[in-house]
């Protein structure tokens, strides 16, 4: 094994990328193979769909950057790699063009003081007397109007719609907008726990209890992320703050955006984009069954209004996936426009058929200026002969897995530097 990683050290080093020593790379190994349930920090706030493992995420921002260097996640989705460059002292870049992903990450990332963990903890304390399915409903009329409601209604969950609509109706009554998200978060969470693909839907008095419980570990998560990045400031010389900076953006025109100089161009660009051929449902849960809800946006007050093809380049049914593979090259092209030749774009991505698909996003990526660095695989587990380095993704909610198709259910690093 040492003689493998000290030869995988050179061919790495070869004038290709910042000296990886053999730790950090026995690390990044280690990490991609990663199956551990997610938890620590902010991390557990949601559970994205196709979200990063944080282990995964931080051995490649200590791999390839030094602290205060700016690390980009273009399709951020749950923002696992703002939170980990947080983390470790990195300044964090983060975009997406889902309403649901810009919330979650804003809240995973948004400093809180014990004062404001004190509001809301008194504003739980009186709960019991407001979140009771006796009171009269609080009904959210514009967002029934608008179907955000849809499939919640049944006879099981719409004990778990009142309570919520009687506690989103007393957020307001929180002083501080950042206390009124963090609360919407908590019950974001707690709701999914609740509905999104459970088999026997809780009553509310067991989602008043969880409530509580997620609470009271999400508030330890913000602070805990707050102390290890007061550590890394005090650490070192270079550094006198760290913010994320977060935006609702499409990657395709990033170059035209409004973005702060500070954050362009960055140091490392670690993302996992819109799988090709694969279905991920990135707005919607999934109640009693297989009917959807759009009821996250009505929680996290943030508006959707885009089927499912607007997250993922497209959709997948035409041939050889023209509209999936224009959108990849208009926003590969996009992120080569805000990268310099110090710039490594790392990324994990699955496929429903690699056979094509890995050759064709290769292509897309090079046509729009990046060129491959490859990282064989020193492990066991390879993909097809595929020289890569696979990981097999643990507890994997890929719809296209559900007719046996098990090759989705792979991801392959890919590492490019502009050509
Ligand atoms: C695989 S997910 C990312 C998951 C993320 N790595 C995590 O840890 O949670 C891909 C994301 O790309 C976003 N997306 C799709 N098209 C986009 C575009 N043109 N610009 C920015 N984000 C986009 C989707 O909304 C989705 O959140």
């Amino acid at each position: 094994m040492r003689i493998i990683i000290i030869l995988l050290s050179k061919k790495l080093c070869d004038g290709e990328m910042k000296t990886l020593n053999q730790e950090s790379l026995q690390k990044l190994v280690e990490a991609i193979h990663d199956s551990k349930p997610i938890s620590g920090l902010t991390h557990a706030f949601y559970r994205y769909p196709a979200r990063f493992s944080p282990r995964f995420v931080r051995a490649v921002i200590e791999a390839f950057t030094e602290p205060g260097e700016v690390v980009y996640d273009p399709f951020m989705g749950g923002g696992t790699t703002l939170v980990e460059a947080l983390a470790l002292g990195r300044q964090a870049f983060g975009t997406d063009i889902n309403s649901l992903a810009v919330f979650i990450t804003k809240v995973k990332t948004t400093a809180m003081s014990e004062s404001d963990a004190q509001v809301m903890r008194t504003w739980f304390a009186n709960a019991e007397n407001w979140l009771n399915l006796r009171n009269p409903p609080k009904r959210s009329t514009e967002w029934i109007e608008l179907g955000y409601q849809k499939n919640i209604n049944g006879r099981t969950t719409w004990p778990i719609r009142k309570i919520l609509e009687l506690a989103l109706a007393n957020v307001s009554s929180l002083p501080k907008p950042n206390q009124q998200d963090f609360i919407r978060c908590v019950l974001l969470r707690t709701a999914q726990w609740a509905l999104d693909c459970k088999k026997k839907i809780p009553s509310a008095k067991e989602f008043r209890a969880q409530c509580v419980e997620f609470f009271e570990g999400m508030v330890q998560g913000v602070i805990e992320l707050q102390k290890v990045m007061k550590k890394c400031i005090e650490k070192s010389l270079h550094l006198d703050s760290i913010k994320p900076l977060c935006l609702q953006q499409s990657v395709v025109g990033i170059e035209s955006a409004a973005i702060n100089k500070k954050y362009l161009p960055p140091r490392l660009i670690l993302t996992s984009p819109p799988y090709p051929g694969v279905h991920v449902l990135y707005h919607r849960w999934q109640v009693n069954g297989r009917k959807e809800t759009p009821a996250p946006y009505w929680i996290a007050g943030a508006l959707d209004g885009n089927g499912a093809s607007h997250y993922t380049f497209g959709g997948r049914k035409q041939e050889y996936l023209r509209n999936y593979f224009g959108q990849a090259l208009k926003a590969y092209s996009s992120l080569s426009k805000i990268a310099d030749e110090r710039t490594l774009l790392v990324q994990l991505v699955a496929f429903s058929d690699p056979s094509w698909q890995l050759p064709t996003f290769l292509e897309t990526l090079q046509q729009a200026g990046f060129r491959e660095i490859q990282i064989p695989d020193i492990s066991s587990d390879k993909y097809d002969g595929d020289d890569r380095l696979w990981r097999q993704v643990p507890n994997r909610k890929f719809y296209a897995g559900q007719k046996g198709d098990i090759t989705a259910s792979k991801e392959v690093l890919l590492v490019h530097r502009l050509r």
